[in-house]
């Protein structure tokens, strides 16, 4: 008896949601309106840092865990590592540039955390600073579980958290009174 010919298995090709391609949009970084043309894929943090040279947002885990990569979109924290660039088409983004640039003094959470010790490698600082002023800028003063429940988006393997805690309590004290 003849054997017959191998049945070739399928091969299966996921559907890309779609198709990659380049995207002109248009967006505020810290105050500045800029367009440009983005990747499909290209990730906010990688946006923000390689194309427009803005390195003070940092990258940790490139997962959505750390917090590192933390940055205001339109005003509310987001991870830069989970967004993608041709999503923020329209929004206004604040990086941690934004905040005292030049000689401008501090603000309240920078000094907050400069007085508190609230850092000592400064890696995941960019990140804690932006989520805390987002919590200064609120209409009322946050809860300590809103406050805790922000923070716990947040990893530092240096501090052990409680001279950040102090930091962004002092901040919230300032803004809203103790
Ligand atoms: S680098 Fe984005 S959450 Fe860690
Ligand atoms: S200060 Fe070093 S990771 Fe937070």
């Amino acid at each position: 008896m003849t054997p017959s010919a191998p049945v070739p298995l399928p091969v299966r090709t996921p559907p890309l949601a779609e198709p990659s391609g380049w995207h002109r949009v248009a967006l505020t970084v810290n105050g500045e309106r800029i367009t440009a043309e983005v990747e499909s894929r290209l990730l906010l943090s990688d946006f923000l840092r390689d194309r427009l040279g803005l390195t003070g947002t940092h990258v940790g885990c490139e997962h959505g865990v750390c917090g590192a990569c933390t940055v205001l979109l339109d005003d509310e924290p987001a991870r830069t590592c989970l967004t993608l660039a041709v999503q923020c088409d329209g929004v206004a983004i604040r990086t941690v540039e934004s905040l005292a640039p030049d000689d401008a003094p501090l603000t309240p959470v920078q000094r907050a955390f400069h007085e508190c010790h609230g850092m000592q490698c400064g890696f995941c600082t960019p990140g804690f600073v932006m989520t805390a002023t987002a919590l200064t800028e609120l209409p009322e003063r946050p809860g300590t579980e809103d406050v805790a429940d922000a923070l716990s988006g947040h990893l530092c393997r240096c501090t052990g958290y409680r001279n950040i805690r102090r930091a962004v309590c002092q901040a919230l004290d300032e803004r809203f009174g103790e």
